[in-house]
């Protein structure tokens, strides 16, 4: 069967930087057997062929695989453009013939991607299902929908009730980028391919697992929308919640979207409710310093735009083990990592000749410096018995000669074939803003704890390195 994927919001930065290009890379590979045709709606008025050059461009940019001019040909000639509001019911049926058109009324899936404002996906939604463009009797009808999925968690189930009287959730993809990205779909290969991790992955073994996601760019130009979210929207509610999940999850019984959601959605049920005193002791809040210059931010803004949370899960495998999840703006470096910090050995027998070791780590590099390491003591040469940390490392990079495939590549073509494995479920969205919701409300009520100024090019505020301290315990830097 052949299929389309329909861009909502094609005028937009998504669509020429991530999406088309992740397509043409899809083609050029082959992925897909059958013909791929895709078409672009926004308000704007372009030429399909003005609409082509302008994409030729930006494909040749920000493709992952090689451009070049003949197979980019043959791509685009499936590119089309149709200019439609959203909110023009109109719109939607003129759509539905132009669809009809190309596809020359024969039976081919379609995937809807919502690329447009987070406002606009309700009435998308109920104008799809009103102009019949959500009926699979035929073929098979799909909507990707982009973060942000609600703005906490009475919006999202608002948003899942509206979506549900027109989509069924087989037919609905959340996504969130991270779960498209080789190094995150890796944790499956390195938990559940490997006998040697499984064993000691739990509080037997683990002391504690620090969750990172630092960026070295500040808010620049989207000052407006982040000063109404704020890292905790913006950052843990999916991504940082998302790479918790996995690494905390139990194996399912097959890699099957239902039972891999199922075993992620037991995380978010695990995770301890903070009350009272923990939304103080158990959360670190910080802004940089010039952020309240940003273009759209009001000067006595409150926002955070750097977090740690320490969560726990309440569950045989995690108990009393802490999870640090921890993400800033404007940070030495970008990097995106999981450390498992295992136990320190429980006795030392080598006397006075070596100092106590830290206890093994496990690093999981997400992004940029994609790869593995595992940290050991070995024994220092032409010493008596003196140790010092040795690193295994694995490059992920050095696999795919440098070019991992971006995430949109693997979640496009997971949502044409149907595989949903990696977007997330209505239950699991909403339970994680259950998670954040009350840290936000307790950080914008009286009682909220210090919102510390820090530098840019640092790793965020000196607090939060002597918050660590005090718990016997230190972040894992590495740029
Ligand atoms: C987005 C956030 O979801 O993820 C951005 O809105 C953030 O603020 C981005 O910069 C980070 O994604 P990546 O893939 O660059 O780590």
């Amino acid at each position: 069967m052949a299929y389309t994927v329909v861009i909502f919001g094609a005028s937009g930065d998504l669509t020429s930087r991530k999406l088309i290009p992740a397509l043409y890379s899809q083609f050029k590979k082959n992925t897909l057997k059958e013909k791929l045709q895709i078409v672009g709606v926004s308000r704007s008025q372009f030429e399909h062929d003005q609409w082509r050059n302008a994409l030729r461009e930006t494909t040749a940019k920000f493709a992952n695989e090689h451009f070049d001019d003949e197979s980019w040909a043959e791509f685009s000639q499936n590119v089309y453009y149709h200019a439609g509001d959203i909110k023009e019911t109109q719109d939607f049926h003129e759509l539905a013939v132009f669809l009809e058109k190309i596809e020359e009324g024969k039976p081919c899936g379609r995937v809807y991607y919502l690329s447009t404002m987070p406002q606009l996906y309700e009435v998308a939604i109920q104008q799809l299902g009103a102009a019949g463009l959500a009926d699979d009797s035929v073929a098979f009808r799909r909507v990707i929908i982009e973060k942000p999925f609600g703005t906490d968690l009475k919006s999202a189930q608002a948003l899942n009730e509206s979506i549900h009287k027109v989509f069924r959730e087989d037919q609905i993809y959340r996504i969130d980028h991270y779960l498209g990205k080789e190094t995150v779909q890796n944790i499956f290969a390195l938990r559940f391919a490997n006998s040697i991790f499984e064993p000691i992955w739990n509080r037997n073994y683990v002391d504690h697992i620090q969750i990172t996601v630092a960026e070295s760019v500040v808010v620049g130009r989207r000052g407006g929308y982040y000063d109404e979210a704020g890292i905790l929207r913006d950052m843990f509610q999916n991504h940082l919640l998302q790479l918790m999940m996995i690494t905390a999850m139990e194996p399912p019984a097959r890699y099957d979207a239902a039972l891999v959601r199922d075993e992620k959605v037991k995380v978010l049920h695990s995770v301890r409710k903070m009350s009272g005193g923990d939304f103080a002791a158990n959360t670190v809040r910080g802004q940089y310093l010039g952020y309240l210059d940003e273009e759209g931010v009001p000067p006595n803004s409150v926002t955070e735009t750097y977090a740690v949370l320490k969560l726990f899960c309440d569950n045989w495998r995690w108990k009393d083990v802490p999870f640090y999840l921890r993400s800033g703006k404007g940070m030495s470096c970008r990097t995106t990592q999981i450390v498992i910090q295992f136990r320190q050995v429980p006795h030392i027998l080598f006397g006075q000749k070596t100092r106590m070791p830290l206890g093994n780590r496990l690093v999981i590099q997400v992004q940029p410096a994609e790869g593995i390491q595992l940290h050991f003591e070995t024994k220092v040469p032409d010493s008596e018995m003196k140790t010092r940390t040795s690193t295994l490392d694995f490059d992920f990079n050095a696999m795919t000669h440098g070019s991992i495939p971006d995430a949109y590549q693997r979640l496009l073509v997971d949502s044409i074939v149907g595989d949903a494995s990696l977007f997330a479920r209505s239950d699991e969205v909403e339970l994680a803003w259950s998670i954040i919701d009350p840290i936000i409300a307790a950080w914008r009520s009286p009682a909220a704890p210090t919102l510390y100024p820090y530098e840019t090019d640092y790793w965020g505020p000196t607090e939060a390195t002597q918050w660590m301290a005090d718990q016997h315990r230190e972040w894992f830097d590495f740029c």
